[in-house]
């Protein structure tokens, strides 16, 4: 079977090359810019590649109930939308994807929001969403043959990296920034068998440093600079339209650090439209940590053409990122739908990550951006009654049990963060207490803690 239906598309000098020629770091070798993955034969109104929308909707649907282990993802479900391999044999699966839309009635009603709802890709077999895009790169890695795989990493990239090197039976080298990242990362990357190097960098130096070996050395580069991993993190997108009944929420919003996520979310939503499965783009918005925010920072002043790096500092680790690789695909999703982008302070996130809890949803810190974000779009009158809004849960809550611990024993937040917020807060908090082990004493801490 031969699948292989695509070509490398230049973002930043419109450049085509096959996929076999791409550099090992995946900058174009004309302009130093990012590649997106192109299908030619979708541009053919009546050529025979074009997908049908009618049947897809139904072969997709179909394949849920399916004893295939291929149609058990929900990236590959849809590999119609995907032809990046040259046989689909070579797929490697951890069952990733067809994650959980929740709805969030308590924030619904704080905010007005008539229909609001979290896609929680925290809910993927290594805990976050990455493994979308780690399945479709991993499976051009072992298709090319490749031995080695790499990537930098705050740590959800290196779980999933060395969980699905592992599953393709490759070596897997891991590059983070020392004591920058949660231990719960740290454990999976060592559990999956990675040579795991912890350097003095931060993330933006880690692939730096990478980017450089990648050319010394036959190993393939995971990070979402590889267009690839892209493909995988577009499905989401067919996820939400498909639980919207092929009718796109009006507002999706992402958090923002590589700027790859977003950007593979926006990729998903365009082809979607622009094979006719859906009439229109929702509204992209991207969220950043005020302290990780040259986005924010550009889109403010230049309206997204350049971009400035800036010395990352966040409590929300995953996305620590101060040189993003991915900036101006995202600017160009926002500014294409209409988006905004925006940032949220450390106490503002604190929150929206305990109020999540208080919904029964657990997520990391960088998740729970979107929800801030979204208190603030409503603040400034953005976001009216009757829109559907998505917020995108990118990470597990137990990935960085520190973070939570720390905001219930109040510890997490310096006063001076805390300015203001000691009532809001302390309403979220809910410390572990020691309490002798006596009914009586039970109970009488029940009776402390009602309301
Ligand atoms: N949320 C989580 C939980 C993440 O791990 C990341 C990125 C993001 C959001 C931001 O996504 O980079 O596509 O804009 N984590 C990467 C990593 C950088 O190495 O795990 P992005």
């Amino acid at each position: 079977m031969n699948d292989n239906l695509h070509q490398l598309r230049c973002f930043g000098c419109g450049a085509r090359i096959s996929g076999a020629e791409a550099q090992p770091d995946f900058r174009c070798a004309l302009c130093g810019d990012l590649f997106e993955v192109e299908y030619p034969g979708w541009g053919q109104r009546r050529g025979n590649d074009r997908p049908n929308p009618g049947a897809l909707k139904w072969l997709w649907r179909e394949r849920r109930c399916s004893s295939e282990e291929i149609d058990h993802s929900g990236v590959w479900r849809f590999r119609e939308l995907l032809p990046i391999l040259d046989s689909f044999g070579n797929v490697v699966t951890l069952s990733e994807g067809n994650t959980p839309l929740y709805p969030l009635p308590r924030a619904s009603r704080a905010l007005g929001i008539d229909r609001l709802y979290a896609k929680h890709q925290g809910m993927n077999p290594t805990g976050s969403f990455k493994d979308t895009g780690m399945t479709a790169a991993m499976s051009v890695a072992k298709e090319r043959g490749f031995e080695w795989v790499a990537c930098a990493s705050t740590g959800n990239t290196s779980a999933a990296m060395a969980a699905y090197a592992a599953r393709a039976g490759l070596r897997s080298l891991v590059l983070i920034p020392e004591g920058k990242i949660a231990w719960g990362k740290l454990s999976q990357a060592m559990d999956y068998g990675a040579v795991t190097c912890q350097l003095k960098a931060d993330f933006d130096g880690c692939l730096r440093l990478l980017t450089q070996i990648v050319k010394e050395a036959p190993i393939y580069l995971l990070n979402s600079v590889n267009p690839y991993r892209l493909e995988g993190q577009k499905t989401p997108a067919f996820e939400i339209a498909e639980a919207f009944d092929w009718n796109v929420p009006d507002h999706l919003i992402v958090p923002g650090g590589n700027l790859g996520n977003s950007s593979a979310l926006g990729k998903g939503f365009r082809e979607l439209h622009e094979l006719g499965l859906v009439a229109r783009m929702p509204r992209i918005s991207v969220i950043q940590a005020e302290g990780a925010n040259p986005l924010v920072r550009s889109m403010a002043s230049n309206n997204g053409s350049s971009l400035e790096p800036v010395e990352a500092h966040t409590r929300a680790t995953a996305i620590r990122i101060g040189n993003p690789a991915s900036w101006r695909k995202a600017a160009r999703i926002i500014q294409d739908t209409g988006g905004w982008c925006l940032d949220v302070n450390e106490a503002e996130i604190a929150i929206a990550k305990a109020e999540l809890g208080t919904e029964g949803l657990g997520c990391e810190p960088a998740s729970a951006v979107t929800l801030a974000g979204l208190k603030k779009l409503c603040a400034q009158g953005k976001i009216a009654a009757s829109d559907s809004v998505v917020l995108v849960l990118t990470g597990h809550t137990l990935k960085d049990a520190d973070y939570t611990i720390d905001f219930h024993r109040g510890t997490l937040l310096k006063d001076e963060e805390k300015a203001g917020l000691g009532a809001v807060i302390e309403g979220l908090q809910r410390n572990a207490q020691v309490v002798e082990a006596t009914p009586a004493a039970v109970l009488a801490t029940l009776k402390g803690s009602a309301g």
